[in-house]
């Protein structure tokens, strides 16, 4: 059988190595990779699109043309930081709303907006794989070390709501997965002001990381759906 998968975030630095491995394993023989700009070249054997996941159109747009079923959604796609924003925090006395809020945005509305119009397009009758990007800072049990709260609180619910889709997706989807990923630490933009000082090899490469989310994905079985799953295979806390 022929596998069909889309990626949202193929720009990103884990988005990237993703959609490289994924383009380059035979058991796809067709796969979208999704970008808020056009990707001209990326992956000349897939097809691409365009999408903001600020914005809803765009998201049924990409389900319209994509259409048919997929067999693996990745949601790679996530803000930590960026210029001109208070981010991330170290105390609750720098907590600004409109940062929290375009956290929240990225974090969670974004990648929910996803499931709403790409949870439909997986089959009913067969493994199919929902998975998104999330982080170990975003399991309430696991917060030993406190601060980046906005991040952490969006993607503590990013992990509910994948949970809640699990739930949801139970009866309709017997054997979907849907998973929240923590990638470990990877040598991408978005962790590199926050990389000094890390004990050596705690820091993947991208390409590393992607390898080891995919072997995880490959393992989970639909009564795991609804986890947190670290790059390892680990099952995190909520
Ligand atoms: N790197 C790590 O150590 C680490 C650790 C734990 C969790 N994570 C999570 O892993 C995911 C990927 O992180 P990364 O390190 O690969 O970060 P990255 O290189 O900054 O990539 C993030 C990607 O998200 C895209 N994006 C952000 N907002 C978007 C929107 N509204 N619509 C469409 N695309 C949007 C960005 O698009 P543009 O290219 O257009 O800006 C970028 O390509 C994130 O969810 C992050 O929270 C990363």
């Amino acid at each position: 059988m022929t596998l069909r998968a889309a990626l949202f975030g193929a720009r990103g630095g884990i988005g990237a190595a993703l959609a490289a491995q994924v383009c380059a394993d035979p058991a796809y023989a067709e796969v979208w990779l999704g970008a808020r700009s056009l990707l001209p070249g990326a992956a000349p054997d897939a097809h691409s699109f365009v999408f903001d996941s600020d914005d809803e159109a765009s998201l049924a747009a990409a389900a319209s043309t994509i259409g048919g079923e997929l067999d693996l959604v990745l949601v790679t796609t996530g803000l930590l930081h960026r210029a001109g924003l208070p981010l991330p925090e170290k105390s609750y006395r720098t907590l600004d709303p409109a940062a929290m809020a375009e956290l929240y945005r990225a974090n969670t509305i974004g990648p929910a907006m996803i499931a709403k119009h790409f949870l439909p397009l997986l089959p009913r009758g067969r493994r199919a794989v929902f998975a998104v990007l999330s982080a170990r800072v975003g399991s309430i049990g696991d917060n030993r070390l406190g601060g980046w709260h906005s991040y952490r609180a969006a993607k503590a619910a990013l992990n509910m709501l994948v949970a809640t889709f699990a739930i949801e997706c139970r009866r309709s989807h017997p054997l979907a997965v849907i998973a929240a990923l923590h990638p470990g630490t990877v040598d991408t933009a978005l962790s590199a002001p926050f990389q000094r000082g890390l004990p050596d090899g705690q820091v993947q490469p991208p390409a590393a990381a992607a390898a080891a989310l995919l072997a995880t994905l490959a393992r989970l079985t639909p009564d795991q759906s609804g986890g947190l799953y670290a790059w390892d295979g680990t099952r995190l806390p909520w």
